[in-house]
């Protein structure tokens, strides 16, 4: 017999009452991303040859927000119980695969997990368990008198000597394609439920002389599953616990593990410091001595060594150069890139814009779809008027301009190098290097002017 191929299959299909959502519950975001795709992407970690997901309540919801053309999506159109559901995929299903059985709201199982569960799955039924404190409504792992499990009892269908065996099963399991092709032609649905129980084929498989073997999760967490919006919630915690002591074994400061949170990938390099509340999105790059202040979003962006982010900054899919100094109160928009050095402080909206080294955008100010050069000064207040009401215009504005405070730019428009832009200015037309370019009203003064008085009053 050759290498049994891996036949991964997750059950998607039940409806979630508890979560009271409109929406199907494996596509409630854990870590801002459905609970479903963890597992899809645990399930992809062991190189499976197939990976069927049954879906059903929610409908095509489920396949087009996962969205994944390498994914067997396989419908069942009436929930009958977990047997029933893995019945459906069992047309992908070949005699000699391992099929390892998955539920799409287990989302915090680990590959290492899955890896041992499945080592022995081309011979023996591999069974995934856990001791509970409170084992209600798990069901129980019934075992002889030496110990080898005899068969899985339903809650609903556990007499009182059952209910009080603290082991339970997880649901998960792996076994040969074959066999469970044959135990699932046999399942009956004559119990408490109603339903075609997975669990019944573990009898089956003791009356077939097939060895059943027990193991455990690495940590006893990876097997919580998801029925209510409280379970979402504690979940959502100790993931980002985990990710929290991961990054800290590798020389991440977290100012408190509690108040972090990552919903995608961070990759930091030595001696990088994160203040309260910072919030990771997407994929982020992080250099050496990097340090973000209070309350900042990063999301999917790269910051290069020694920048440092100040309080109550956004930063979203741009890439900041070594040593620059963003915010407090900076708002950096898609398409920025700022060179090495750059300052960027309060109340500063960029958008699409690349900033050359040492230059500074440091008050009050909105560039869009601009380039600036290097060492130049964007005083207070600055406005780019990149929109003329249909089309987005460009900026440009060369090495080591000084841009007066309040100015407005409007797009298309050059800025040359060495250019000064008077305070107050509307610039509409390109600016030459090295002189100075300013629109200004004359400046007057009314002597003897007084100052209106309120109407009716006596003095
Ligand atoms: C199941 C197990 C139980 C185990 C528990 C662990 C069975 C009969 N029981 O019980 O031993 O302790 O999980 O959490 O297997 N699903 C479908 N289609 C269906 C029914 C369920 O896709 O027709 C999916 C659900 O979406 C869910 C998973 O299967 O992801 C488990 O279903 P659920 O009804 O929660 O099983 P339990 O009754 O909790
Ligand atoms: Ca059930």
């Amino acid at each position: 017999m050759g290498k049994s191929q891996l036949n991964i299959v997750i059950l998607a299909a039940g409806q979630g009452t508890r979560m009271c959502s409109g929406l199907p519950k494996v596509l409630h975001p854990l870590a801002g991303k459905p609970m479903l795709q963890h597992t899809i992407d645990t399930a992809r970690e062991l190189l499976p040859a197939k990976l069927s997901v049954v879906y059903g309540h929610g409908g095509e919801q489920v396949p087009q927000q996962i969205a994944d053309p390498a994914i067997n999506w396989v419908l069942q159109a009436e929930q009958l119980g977990t047997g029933h559901a893995v019945m459906q995929a069992l047309p992908e299903v070949e005699n000699d695969d391992i099929v390892l059985v998955l539920y799409g709201d287990v989302p915090l199982l680990s590959a290492e997990t899955l890896a041992l569960l499945t080592e022995y799955a081309d011979r023996e039924l591999c069974l995934l368990t856990v001791h509970l404190e409170d084992p209600t409504g798990y069901g129980r792992i019934v075992r002889d008198e030496h110990g080898q499990v005899t068969a899985i009892v339903e809650h609903k269908d556990a007499d009182d000597n059952q209910r009080r065996i603290s082991e339970v099963n997880t649901g998960i399991l792996a076994v040969n394609g074959g066999k469970l092709k044959a135990w699932l032609g046999c399942l009956e649905n004559n119990n408490a439920q109603g339903e075609y129980y997975l669990t019944d084929i573990i009898a089956m498989a003791v009356n077939d002389g097939i060895a059943v073997r027990v193991s455990h999760p690495a940590e006893s967490f990876e097997v919580l599953g998801v029925n209510s919006r409280q379970q979402l919630a504690q979940l959502e915690r100790i993931y980002q616990q985990q990710q929290a002591e991961r990054l800290m074994q590798q020389g991440v400061t977290l100012a408190d593990p509690q108040r972090f949170d990552i919903r995608g990938k961070l990759s930091s390099g030595q001696d990088v410091t994160l203040d309260i509340n910072v919030i990771i999105e997407g994929s982020v790059t992080l250099g050496d001595n990097v340090s973000v202040g209070a309350n900042c979003v990063l999301k999917d962006c790269e910051l290069a060594d020694g920048v440092q982010v100040l309080p109550m900054s956004v930063i979203e899919n741009a890439r900041i150069g070594a040593g620059s100094r963003i915010g407090p109160f900076a708002r950096i928009r898609p398409g920025t890139e700022l060179a090495a050095q750059t300052h960027i402080g309060n109340f500063v909206e960029l958008k699409n814009s690349q900033v050359g080294a040492g230059s500074k955008i440091n008050h009050l100010s909105y560039v869009g779809d601009t380039t600036i050069g290097e060492r130049s000064n964007i005083g207070a207040g600055v406005i780019t008027c990149n929109y003329d009401g249909a089309n987005k215009h460009r900026t440009e504005i060369g090495d080591d301009a000084f841009i007066g405070s309040d100015c407005q730019l409007v797009a298309p428009v050059k800025i040359g190098d060495g250019a000064t832009i008077g305070a107050g200015t509307t610039l509409t037309g390109d600016a030459p290097e090295n002189t100075l370019t300013l629109s200004r009203t004359k400046q007057k003064t009314v002597m003897g002017w007084k100052r209106p008085t309120k109407k009716g009053s006596s003095d």
